[in-house]
Order: C-alpha cells, then structure tokens, then sequence
C-alpha cells in the first residue's frame, strides 16, 4: 500500500495507478462502515485510493474537532488488510494554505437539517472534497448512506461544478441491534450505547407506518415522542424528498426519513428509506 503525506508523494503515486481509480475519503478512526465503501470500489475492479483528513472547516467552534478520534496507525493496518492500494494524508496546510481564498458555497440540499443545526458544516465538507478530488482524481468516489444528507450534498456539487467523479452512495453498515456505525459511537457511556438504538427501531416503525399509508405528521409526532420518552432529544425526524431533502407530507417515490436526536454528549444521526 502507497501512503503520500506530500502532493509531490501523492501525484507519484496516483501515476502508478491507472485512470479509473475508486476513491474513499475519510477522517480515520476507521470502521466497518468506512471498509465496506473500500470493498465497494474494490468490488468495481478498479485500484482503490482512501484518505484520512480531519477536516477542521467542518466543525463549529463548539463542536469536537480537537475531541474527534485520531488513530492513523490502526487506520493504516485495517486499509492496508483491506487491500487499498494508497492513502492520502494530508496536513492542514497541503489542504488549507494561507493563501487560499475559495470556499464552496451551497444551497439546496445543505439548506436544512444538519446545514441549519451546524452552520459552515456543508461548505467545508464541499470545500475539502472538491479539494481532495482535485488532488486524487478518482473517476468514481464512494460515501455511505449514513450521512445522507452529506451524499446529496456531494452528489449536487459533483453535478452543479461539472467535476468528471462517479458519486456512488453505499448502505449503512449496522451494529447487530440496528445502531448505525459511527466513528463517535465510541464517546456513547454504556447506558447510552444501550439506548442508542431506539433511533433505527423508530425509523423502521416510522418507514413501516408511513409506507402501510399511516398519517405522515401524525407518525413523526409518535417517533419523536418515543425518542423523547427513552431520553433521547430529536433534532429532527422527518421525511423528505430524497433528493431535494425538502419535507413532504405525502408518501413519493424514494422518500426518506432523516432522523437526529441528542443522546448525552452526542448527536446520533441515521436515515432510511420508505417504500
Ligand atoms: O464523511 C466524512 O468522513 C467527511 O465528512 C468527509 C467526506 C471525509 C469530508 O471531510
């Protein structure tokens, strides 16, 4: 496995390793979530790139940038055994020299839900992969459904800046009791990790409800409810257009529910599909 730390390592090897690359971006502290979107562009027959980059632009100022988990020699070993062929690490000032002067900006699906509740989150996340695209140009790039919002908000910036990337969106990998693996699961107290699946069981009842013809606002209220009654504090939890990310209150084809609830110290987020 090639690691560059340095563009003039980086551009060294991305030149050994052939046109259609695949390409997992990440912020490390790696998991079965992030080996399966690896396994995903392996499974595409081409080379695999990974990077690991705790991006500072995506965390407000009282959120857990200095907190976020850094394990970069477990990181290594777990890609290298899952067969990519090279991680990228850059430093802060590779990706944000001091004389840069461009940042995306996003509307649309960055409008709501994580963009309202964490402000500058989106157009970090944007800003760095475009950035990350542009130094590793992948053909086809591989996030998971997790962040679902995340994958759209990509998804539209590939779309909008013309950028020649494959968005490929990979399902949620899960604990056995439905909790949806998370690099900050580790921060959850015991009593907390215990409770934390109650989110992914009142989404399935939720999606289940609302696909069986359920009142839609009536079925959210109920989930939020629960959640509140398990001491769980929502954010959210509602359905959407699973493009657009606005909310409906009809049953439409690929309709989704977002779902974010407080749970102590950390926020849980998680989504599925209504059909
Ligand atoms: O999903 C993540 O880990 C990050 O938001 C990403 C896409 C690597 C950008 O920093």
């Amino acid at each position: 496995m090639l690691i560059a730390r340095t563009i003039k390592d980086l551009n060294t090897a991305r030149a050994s390793l052939g046109a259609a690359l695949g390409f997992v971006p990440t912020m490390g502290a790696l998991h079965e979530g992030h080996l399966a979107l690896i396994e995903a562009a392996k499974a595409n027959g081409a080379r695999v790139a990974a990077s690991i980059f705790v991006n500072p632009t995506q965390f407000g100022p009282s959120e857990d940038f200095t907190r976020y988990p850094r394990t970069e020699a477990a990181d290594l070993e777990k890609l290298a055994a899952a067969g990519c062929h090279l991680v990228w690490l850059p430093d802060v000032a590779t990706m944000y020299p001091p004389e840069g002067a461009t940042t995306i900006t996003l509307s649309g699906p960055a409008t709501r839900w994580e963009g309202a509740i964490r402000p500058g989150h989106f157009a970090g996340v944007a800003t760095v992969v475009a950035k990350l695209f542009g130094q590793v140009r992948p053909a086809r790039a591989y996030f998971g459904e997790k962040d679902f919002q995340q994958v759209q908000v990509i998804t539209r910036m590939v779309a909008d800046l013309c950028l020649p990337v494959k968005i490929v969106a990979i399902p949620t990998i899960r604990e056995p009791d439905g909790l949806a693996l998370s690099s900050r699961n580790r921060f959850l107290s015991q009593q907390d990790r215990a409770l934390a699946p109650i989110l992914y069981a009142n989404l399935r009842t939720a999606a289940a409800s609302i696909a069986a013809g359920k009142d839609v606002t009536k079925t959210l209220e109920d989930a939020c409810n629960n959640l509140t009654a398990s001491n769980l504090s929502p954010d959210y939890f509602n359905l959407v257009d699973a493009t657009s990310l606005e909310p409906i209150t009809n049953l439409t084809a690929g309709a989704r529910i977002l779902a974010a609830a407080k749970l102590g110290p950390i926020r849980l987020l998680d989504n599925i599909a209504v059909s």
